[in-house]
């Protein structure tokens, strides 16, 4: 059975802490799930891990429904989230219409959007309709260019007041959980303590309800910019970088394939092949 949203809620309440990570593809999703998270995030972070983009405003729909519907044909358990790309949901209808595909289409359980009291009404009308909402505040990447470049948010009495309420106005509008990105950890244990919905974070402090991390920034797999927030539990790139070099070194070298990966034929039939043919 796959874990549902009134778990995931019954997870704060019993103190229990919400480990989330991001998945983009069929094989990890599939891994996460059998390693047993209860939430999955399909993130647009994959504009910049999987695709190469500078920033996540470039990410389309249609990117990010490829993806969730890799993910969701591979985990069976976790809840999966659908991360709602930049300007998708910008008035209510696009609002519906996008999060409806990612429930629809790409099998997704959840959708996430960035933004505070400004995208209050826009969470009521999807959670009105059925479809569980995560809120994100704090460091919203979709937004870089007016917050000015990826830095830490609410250090500040002002800012951080800000991200208090905007917090509350989230739950109050019907979200399930929130993510806070990149805010000190002394506010993040003060909107934990001060929301009866679970928090979720990522560079946040220790006390927040759960803890997301993208999945390319955990195993090591993606160098280009390794956040500070993260910690490496694997370094894939550089394992895979050895591997593909010794897979080159030994197809110029003849010693693969060996006969291990080859097929057989009976010698009768070749010769028989060889005089018909010649
Ligand atoms: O896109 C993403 O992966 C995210 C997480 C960093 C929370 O939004």
């Amino acid at each position: 059975m796959r874990i549902s949203i009134s778990e995931i809620k019954e997870m704060k309440e019993k103190g229990e802490k919400i480990p989330m990570l991001t998945a983009y593809d069929y094989v990890t999703a599939k891994i996460v799930d059998a390693a047993g998270l209860p939430l999955i995030l399909v993130g647009d972070s994959l504009g910049m891990v999987m695709l190469g983009y500078e920033t996540t405003i470039p990410v389309t729909m249609e990117e990010m429904l490829h993806h969730t519907k890799a993910v969701a044909r591979g985990a069976k358990q976790a809840l999966i989230v659908g991360d709602m790309p930049f300007m998708t949901y910008a008035n209510r209808d696009q609002a519906l219409r996008n999060t409806a595909r990612f429930i629809q289409e790409g099998g997704a359980q959840a959708v996430k959007v960035e933004g505070g009291e400004s995208i209050a009404e826009t969470v009521k009308c999807i959670v009105s309709c059925g479809i569980p909402v995560m809120g994100h505040i704090g460091l919203t990447p979709q937004s870089i260019y007016q917050l000015g470049g990826f830095k830490a948010r609410g250090k500040t009495v002002e800012a951080a007041k800000r991200l208090l309420k905007d917090a509350q106005i989230l739950e109050e509008a019907g979200a399930f959980a929130i993510v806070l990105e990149c805010i000190p950890a002394a506010l993040s244990k003060l909107i934990t303590q001060r929301t009866s919905i679970p928090t979720i974070g990522i560079g946040a402090g220790i006390d927040c309800d759960g803890q997301v991390q993208v999945i390319s920034d955990i195993l090591g797999l993606y160098t280009d910019f390794v956040p500070k927030h993260t910690k490496q539990y694997a370094k894939l790139a550089e394992g895979m970088k050895t591997a593909v070099a010794e897979y080159a070194t030994e197809v110029k070298a003849m010693s693969f394939p060996t006969m291990k990966q080859s097929y057989t034929m009976d010698e009768s039939l070749l010769a028989e092949i060889s005089t018909e043919v010649s």
